[in-house]
């Protein structure tokens, strides 16, 4: 458990994964009735842009960075953008904290972290969030517990680190034991596109499994000389919410446009299953 993601946050990844978590909790706010949120992974829920780890990296700069010096954005990306500006520019708002500040009176937010420094973190930046419940533990061991959630709408936000071998196969069996349990839940699933077989499989698992509405988002930012560097990321999306997909479509050439490190950027929505 090395991983950090205050190395990361703000990152391409991030803009993409975060534009996305948005644009379906606005959606899910469109019905009077509540919803739930799971975010599996939850992380520190706050990132200090200024500190360290960020500067390391530079990542945040090449992400978000870009993107809060623009004065026009798409609409699509619009209300993402108005939430971390809230933050900005010193801080970031991890996917807990923006799930947090899009939640009504009536939702709810359960978010699971194993790392106990990362834990206590999130347990403070989420101190004053009633609707919020945190859980320090393995996400494999939580999530079956609280599905279905009462509410029988609502989100789930699977994000690991990959940091070790099989957690792309432990994740997509993660999923599916979730969808099974809670079949119309929208269920966001993060990767790093690195190993496109693994994509492709985790893929083909999920539409094996029955999963009959399914969304593939794709961002490549173009190869970077640092090998080690993540250049390219996804979202598999079960149960898109109506207008999802032609949100993300609107908002990806600006998405490439903005935030390429290099010759060959590119991104893609395709529909792996539509009902
Ligand atoms: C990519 S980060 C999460 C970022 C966060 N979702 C966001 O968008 O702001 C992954 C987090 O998962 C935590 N983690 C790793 N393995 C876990 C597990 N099995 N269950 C729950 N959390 C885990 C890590 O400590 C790390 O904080």
């Amino acid at each position: 458990m090395n991983y950090r993601h205050a190395y990361h946050a703000g990152n391409f990844a991030d803009v993409l994964k975060h534009a996305a978590l948005v644009a379906v909790l606005l959606h899910l706010r469109k019905k009077e009735t509540p919803f739930a949120m799971i975010d599996c992974h939850g992380g520190r829920g706050l990132y200090d842009l200024a500190g360290t780890e960020a500067r390391k990296t530079g990542e945040a700069e090449a992400g978000i960075g870009r993107l809060l010096q623009l004065d026009s954005l798409p609409a699509a990306l619009q209300p993402y953008i108005d939430i971390v500006r809230g933050f900005a520019p010193s801080l970031y708002p991890g996917s807990p904290l923006i799930a947090a500040h899009l939640l009504r009176r009536k939702d709810r937010l359960v978010v699971i972290e194993k790392h106990p420094d990362e834990y206590a973190a999130l347990s403070q930046a989420l101190r004053q969030e009633r609707r919020a419940r945190v859980i320090k533990g393995d996400y494999s061991d939580e999530l079956a517990k609280l599905l279905p959630p009462p509410e029988r709408r609502g989100l789930i936000l699977i994000d690991p680190p990959y940091e070790t071998e099989g957690e792309f196969a432990n994740a997509t069996h993660a999923l599916i034991a979730a969808h099974r349990r809670f079949t119309g839940g929208i269920i966001l699933f993060w990767y790093p596109a690195k190993e496109r077989p693994a994509v492709d499989a985790s893929a083909g698992e999920m539409l094996n499994a029955g999963i009959d509405s399914l969304l593939k988002i794709e961002l490549d930012v173009g190869h970077t000389p640092a090998k080690e560097r993540l250049s390219s990321t996804g979202l598999l999306v079960v149960n898109p919410p109506f207008g999802f997909a032609a949100a993300m479509t609107e908002a990806m050439p600006f998405l490439v446009r903005h935030l390429a490190q290099a010759s060959g950027a590119r991104g893609s929505v395709d529909a792996l299953a539509e009902r």
